[in-house]
């Protein structure tokens, strides 16, 4: 046998090894066979025609604050994660968990949610947007991203209390229900809040509430923090 022969059965041979599947590579080429724009429709809702609403879980976790006591407004740098079913991306590896960044994102349907009462929202794209998208077995995605949010806070007594609203932009409870995914947990906050002008941060509170608007009902999640004057 020539060493060219030997050669081409060793690269064939190796090559193969390199590539050879594996259920995190099958399931990965399942989650983008079932997204393919040609049989998926990502401007569908997973529950469109079906009398009942996407329910969306929401946590978050703050990274950082800063209190602007002049302009009465806070700088917030957040993860922001949301999680829905999607049956239609379910996939046969259940102990595979499908991971994938922006990219993957822009293959499926995701939730139109916004923030009504921020002022401005930064996000990072250098060196890679700061995105990652999740999708189980049974079909629930799961989505985060980390942001910058700048929001108003309203004077009360001696407080700063600043919240932070959580809605669909155009889908109605009909549509899109949101919901702090776990309780009393869904909000977390690092404990070294950064505050200048003399407040300090004293407190969180989670609370839903529903909008009712000529076009529908709307559901509102609602973060608040609280910062109190420091009385030193
Ligand atoms: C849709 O759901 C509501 C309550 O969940 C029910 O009252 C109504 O009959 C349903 N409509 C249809 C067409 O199934
Ligand atoms: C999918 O599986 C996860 C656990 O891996 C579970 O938390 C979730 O409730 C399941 N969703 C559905 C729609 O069954
Ligand atoms: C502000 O002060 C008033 C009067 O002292 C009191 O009734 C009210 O509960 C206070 N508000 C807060 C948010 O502490």
């Amino acid at each position: 046998m020539s060493y060219k022969i030997i050669s081409i059965v060793l690269l064939i041979c190796c090559t193969q090894q390199i590539f050879s599947e594996n259920d995190a590579i099958r399931a990965v080429k399942e989650f983008k066979a079932k997204s393919d724009p040609n049989v998926y429709d990502k401007d569908i809702n997973p529950k469109l025609g079906q009398n009942s609403s996407v329910n969306v879980g929401i946590t978050l976790y703050v990274i950082s604050s800063k209190i602007n006591p002049i302009d009465k407004s806070v700088t917030t740098n957040m993860y922001f994660r949301q999680k829905w079913s999607d049956p239609r991306l379910q996939h046969s590896y259940p102990s595979v968990k499908v991971v994938g960044s922006q990219s993957f994102i822009d293959r499926v349907w995701i939730p139109d949610t916004f923030l009504p009462n921020a002022d401005s929202i930064t996000t990072v794209s250098i060196p890679t947007p700061t995105s990652f998208a999740m999708i189980e077995s049974n079909g629930t995605v799961f989505i985060s991203h980390k942001f910058q949010v700048t929001s108003r806070c309203l004077l009360e007594n001696t407080s700063l209390v600043c919240p932070i609203e959580i809605e669909s932009y155009g889908y109605s409870m009909k549509d899109v229900d949101f919901e702090w995914a776990k309780g009393d947990q869904s909000a977390g906050i690092t404990t070294d809040i950064e505050t200048i002008g003399g407040y300090k941060f004293s407190g969180k509170t989670i609370d839903k509430k529903v909008e009712k608007l000529s076009s529908g009902n709307y559901a509102r999640l609602i973060f608040t923090m609280k910062f109190e004057r420091d009385t030193i």
